[in-house]
């Protein structure tokens, strides 16, 4: 059996094949146009295990989608594809539109085209597995009640506003053409391979550089986070026993301030690879993040109720591990963070 993975390469999508390889006998098919986000390095120790396959293209090139889904006939097809960060959708909005709205478009017209083709059985059995994100959902107010499934869409960046488009797409294939689409809406991930550019990763690099830790606004914006294989437990869940056309939240049952996250994250390094002062000093304020959304929050009841998930992994030991990984894997960030990166950081700090 096959699963089409499509941006497999980035952050979420490497860990998810890698607990799939490591874990089950599915063969994964992983289309990814490796974009700066994207890292082949990932998947290395895979290259040559029969039950992966890579694609280097675009989830916006019918051709090559439609050659892979006649090719390998997958059960399912599960979309992580996307443009994802929101301080580079506020710059450059047009790649987001592009291959969040356009790309996500054109899989599920190749998916509709297949999905007609299969037999009775195949094509009950057939999901399109759509992993998007809370930020949909626009800002929680600081006290007010956490995003639930039924929470209006409210998206306050060119990152959000895509993802939600993209998710209205997803729905309406479901209804208008039967496409067994199931839709996800999760909270911030945190964990090994995460580009840089996000705040755990570029809290962590910056602090053991010597840099300044740049916190937008007064840092009392709060995050839910969830380590990344808890969100890889939950997509399988889905997969298997979600229902078509219905949408289920993740969260990771874990709010905190992003000042109190960098100064935890300060705390565990100046334990672990201690410094001349505590990598604190380091923290600075910066111009806030436009639209920055206060709050994200997620229900994640009806998951847990229905599928049976709960997170296992505790805030703790999860950025423990996080730390410690980035710690051990310097090689990988030192090959990412080329000129590329440094003119990024230079655009967005600066
Ligand atoms: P990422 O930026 O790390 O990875 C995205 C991957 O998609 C990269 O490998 C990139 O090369 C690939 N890609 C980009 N455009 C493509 C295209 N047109 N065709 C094929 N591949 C393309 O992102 P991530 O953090 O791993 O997020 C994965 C998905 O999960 C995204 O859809 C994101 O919206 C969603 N999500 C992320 C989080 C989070 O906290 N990171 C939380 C909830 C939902
Ligand atoms: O909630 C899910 C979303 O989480 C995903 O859909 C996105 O793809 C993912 O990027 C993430 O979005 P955020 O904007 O919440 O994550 P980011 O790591 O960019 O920022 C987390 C918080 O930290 C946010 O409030 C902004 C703040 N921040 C971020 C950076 C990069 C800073 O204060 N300083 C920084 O330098």
């Amino acid at each position: 059996m096959t699963i089409l993975v499509t941006g497999g390469s980035g952050f979420i999508g490497s860990n998810y094949i890698i607990n799939l390889l490591e874990n089950s006998q599915e063969e994964i098919i992983n289309l990814d146009l490796l974009t700066y986000a994207g890292n082949p390095k990932n998947l290395s120790d895979f290259e040559n295990n029969t039950n992966y396959r890579f694609y280097h293209g675009d989830i916006g090139d019918s051709d090559l989608v439609n050659k892979i889904l006649n090719k390998y006939e997958p059960k399912s097809i599960i979309n992580f594809a996307a443009e994802s960060h929101v301080d580079r959708s506020i710059h450059e909005p047009s790649g987001f539109i592009q291959t969040n709205i356009v790309g996500t478009f054109n899989l599920l017209e190749c998916s509709r085209e297949y999905h007609n083709k299969l037999s009775e059985n195949e094509r009950l059995g057939f999901r399109f597995l759509h992993v998007s994100t809370d930020e949909v959902f626009g800002s929680a107010s600081p006290s007010g009640p956490a995003f639930n499934e039924k929470t209006r869409y409210k998206p306050n960046s060119p990152y959000s506003a895509s993802k939600a488009s993209s998710d209205f797409l997803v729905r309406a294939y479901n209804r208008t053409y039967d496409l067994p689409t199931i839709i996800t809406n999760c909270s911030n991930n945190y964990g090994p391979y995460q580009f840089p550019e996000k705040f755990i990763p570029l809290t962590i690099l910056r602090a053991i550089e010597g840099k300044e830790i740049p916190i937008y606004g007064d840092g009392q914006q709060i995050r839910d986070w969830l380590y990344v294989n808890d969100h890889c437990d939950a997509l399988n869940k889905v997969l298997n026993n979600g229902l078509p056309g219905d949408v289920y939240n993740i969260g990771g049952l874990n709010q905190i301030t992003n000042l109190e996250l960098a100064e935890n994250i300060c705390e565990i390094l100046d334990e672990v690879h201690p410094s001349k002062q505590s990598y604190k000093s380091q923290i600075a304020f910066t111009k806030d993040r436009p639209g920055h959304d206060r709050r994200y929050a997620i229900d994640c009841n009806k998951i847990k109720k229905e599928l049976g998930w709960m997170p296992s992994e505790s805030f703790s030991s999860g950025i423990r591990k996080t730390i410690n990984w980035y710690l051990e894997h310097q090689e990988w960030t030192d090959n990412i963070i080329g000129g590329a990166y440094r003119a990024w950081i230079k655009k967005n700090y600066s």
